[in-house]
């Protein structure tokens, strides 16, 4: 199975002749040629304009929030705490957050101590300290096809390359992760991570199997693969909890390494998350935190101590999954009536669709007619490292309201069929010239 390597060979306008990436001035690392911006991010731009319905971006909903509860959170911080919140703290996140932090993982069946944690600048900030822990630039990271986005981008930038191990209903494919872990092994390759988004996946809005999730584990733990859980959605189902954390099974406890969020759960612009690690690993994460950012923000943890202690923080999660269950059945229903001959994935939670095109259109190509159309999405080419998913589309359903996530759906439909006869067209035009 041949892998991309991550590593830029050829010479560019950027890049001088020996590959390294140089300013006017002064050269960049050779590692920062692999920090590359979105190919649609100035599409995105125009897609933010008022009049597109945005299925893009997979951004919560945050204006269900009570807004006073949250203001009365802060201002009790400001004048109850503010030396404290004002100050820096600890670098690996304060003691009384820690504690709450088990509650909320308790919810998805993990029992862990307070020491095991450690707070984070969002769980972004935790997938960029476990790569920079365990990367060296060669190395292989596992990953599900497809995989985050943001994630594959911090894997590359450590000059790792990303291996898709293909997932289908019920997540990532245990026999193709065997085959996978065999073929690399044979070329010699050093597998350092199998990275997996388990629950109401980003961007497949796919759920791992009970039974899978231990197979998984059992073959990563054979081959001595550290699993890197990243879980920002587990809690936002829709009728019944997924499977228990991978990380909740106590045999497996040493090799995963879990992370979680109070970004979708509450809101991501307080930029607070956190890791949960093996003594020896959060030892070194620690270490690798207080070097990144001496100690995570003391004025937003405090916050969210204040808000989970004063507020009904479970009910605000429970009306976060009517307000999502309500858009995904929008979108699956409007999916239903305007492109009847497709297949999309059927999530239980979480944010995302992921939508199969018919074959011959490119997602990536289609992009612009679509936001002519007053409609945005991101194409599937984004959550592979090798070019692959020009088929594909993720629909995110979360922001928008059930109404705008339905006049998108019908703006899409119409981009495919337009899009679709302009290739049988290219197409008869082909075979008339041949
Ligand atoms: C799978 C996944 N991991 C991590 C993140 C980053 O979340 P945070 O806001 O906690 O950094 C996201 C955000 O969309 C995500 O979907």
């Amino acid at each position: 199975m041949p892998l991309r390597s991550g590593v830029r060979t050829s010479a560019s306008a950027e890049t001088s002749g020996d590959g390294v990436p140089r300013t006017a001035a002064y050269p960049f690392a050779e590692r920062t040629s692999l920090l590359e911006g979105s190919e649609v991010r100035a599409l995105f731009a125009v897609a933010s304009r008022p009049e597109v319905v945005s299925l893009a971006g997979g951004m919560p909903f945050v204006s269900a929030l009570p807004t006073e509860l949250i203001t009365d959170a802060m201002n009790r911080v400001v004048h109850d705490r503010g030396s404290q919140a004002l100050q820096y703290g600890s670098g690996q996140g304060r003691p009384e957050l820690r504690e709450q932090i088990l509650d909320v993982m308790a919810l998805e069946g993990i029992r862990a101590h307070a020491d095991d944690i450690v707070v984070t600048t969002g769980s972004q900030h935790a997938l960029d300290l476990v790569s920079r822990l365990f990367l060296d630039p060669g190395d292989v990271v596992l990953a599900e096809g497809p995989s985050y986005v943001t994630a594959i981008v911090v894997f590359r930038s450590y000059q790792a390359d990303v291996d898709h191990v293909p997932m289908d209903e019920h997540g990532i494919v245990p026999e193709a992760l065997r085959e996978h872990i065999t073929a690399l092994k044979t070329q010699g390759r050093r597998i350092k991570l199998l990275y997996t988004v388990p629950n109401f996946s980003n961007p497949a809005g796919v759920t791992l199997s009970a039974a899978r999730r231990e197979e998984v584990l059992a073959i990563a733990k054979e081959h001595d693969i550290l699993v890197l859980e990243d879980n920002p959605y587990g809690l936002l189902y829709f009728d019944a909890p997924p499977p228990s954390a991978l990380r909740s099974l106590p045999e497996t406890r040493d090799g995963v390494v879990y992370l979680g969020t109070f970004s979708k759960t509450l809101a991501p612009g307080f930029r607070v998350g956190w890791a949960v690690a093996p003594k020896a690993i959060r030892e070194k994460l620690l270490l690798a935190n207080e070097a990144a950012i001496l100690s995570p923000s003391m004025f937003t943890q405090l916050i969210i101590s204040e808000y989970l202690t004063t507020s009904d923080w479970k009910g605000q999660i429970a009306t976060f999954r009517d307000i999502y269950r309500e858009r995904r059945d929008a979108m699956l229903d409007a999916l239903e009536t305007n492109l009847p001959g497709l297949s999309w994935t059927r999530p239980d939670g979480g944010f995302y669709v992921w939508l199969t095109l018919p074959e011959g259109i490119n997602s990536k190509e289609m992009l612009p007619r679509a936001v002519e159309n007053l409609v945005a999405y991101t194409p599937g080419t984004a959550f592979y490292a090798n070019g692959d998913g020009a088929d594909f589309i993720r629909l995110a359903f979360c922001y928008p309201e059930p109404e705008r996530v339905r006049e998108g759906i019908v703006r899409l439909a119409d981009t495919i069929s337009a899009e679709h006869g302009m290739d049988s067209v290219a197409a008869m035009q082909d075979r008339t010239a041949s």
